[in-house]
């Protein structure tokens, strides 16, 4: 029998985890199928029990729902709960709900297993301090890394992340201008700002010689911040697309017990 599954957000049209899904269950020889929801902006938790009355296996949550999804589920992993946010549902044979977050998990292997840019020992610098850079840290921070500094325009956000996951090892928030004079070897821009084609206010000198600058951003070509890094000495430039495959692979396990492979398909996406 097929398994259902599905991604719903607002708006949704745009999602390219269809496409992705698809390549996995092909690619697998899963037996599923994966639809995209568009859910009402008011109406997530009764869009995701139609959907789960209805016989569905699990969902992708995208923006803006990722919080509500967190907050409906009846367990989570311990990723999602620290994240507060869930991107991944998994419904359950006697009718519960476990949220997940896969997106750390994506970043970080795309980095480490794609690029081949081992974390541990590094110094991080993660820009921003919305929800993307919260999904992210605890993954990051399981890594290992030197040093993981955030840095946010607002510093009192990056701070409130300093002390949400101190426990986890060397971590510290603040505002852009604290980082003159300092370097690192992964800069990951997971702030907005290249949605809007900005650059968010860092220092010429934080790229340290051989560094990754990482844009979580996808499908934006060189963005502002991916220029300004290969300008000031950045040696490897990474979009967002393998995360994206990544953090869809590792949903894909979550609900299938089967790990697909991922390197075609972001070339394939990349394409497009
Ligand atoms: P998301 O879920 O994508 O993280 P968000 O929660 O709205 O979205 O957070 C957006 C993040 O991008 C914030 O850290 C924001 O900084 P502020 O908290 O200071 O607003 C950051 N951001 C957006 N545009 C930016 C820009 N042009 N330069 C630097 N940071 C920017």
């Amino acid at each position: 029998m097929t398994d259902h599954y599905a991604v719903i957000g607002n708006p949704i049209a745009h999602s390219k985890s269809p496409l992705i899904h698809a390549e996995f269950a092909r690619q697998t020889m899963q037996d599923m199928a994966y639809t995209a929801i568009l859910a009402p902006l008011d109406g997530f938790a009764a869009a995701v029990k139609k959907f789960q009355a209805e016989g569905g296996k699990g969902l992708n949550v995208t923006v803006p729902f990722k919080q509500e999804a967190w907050k409906l589920a009846s367990r989570l992993t311990e990723r999602a709960r620290l994240a507060e946010a869930a991107n991944t549902l998994k419904f359950e044979e006697d009718g519960t709900i476990l949220g997940d977050n896969t997106d750390g998990a994506g970043l970080t292997r795309d980095i480490a297993e794609n690029r081949g840019i081992p974390i541990a020992g590094k110094r991080v610098l993660l820009m921003g301090a919305g929800g993307a850079a919260r999904g992210v840290l605890l993954p990051l921070l399981l890594q290992k890394p030197g040093e993981l500094a955030i840095a946010n325009r607002t510093p009192e956000k990056a701070l409130v992340l300093e002390r949400h996951f101190a426990a986890y090892g060397p971590l510290e928030g603040g505002d852009y201008a604290r980082l003159a004079k300092r370097q690192f070897d992964i800069v990951i821009n997971a702030t907005s700002s290249s949605l809007s084609d900005q650059l968010p206010p860092l220092p010429e000198g934080v790229f340290a010689a051989g560094s990754l600058a990482y844009d979580m951003m996808y499908g934006k070509g060189l963005t502002p911040f991916l220029q300004f890094a290969r300008q000031n000495g950045a040696a490897h430039l990474a979009d967002g697309f393998g995360m994206l495959v990544e953090q869809a692979a590792e949903s894909f396990f979550l609900w299938r017990g089967v790990r697909p492979q991922t390197s075609a398909v972001i070339a394939k996406l990349k394409q497009l």
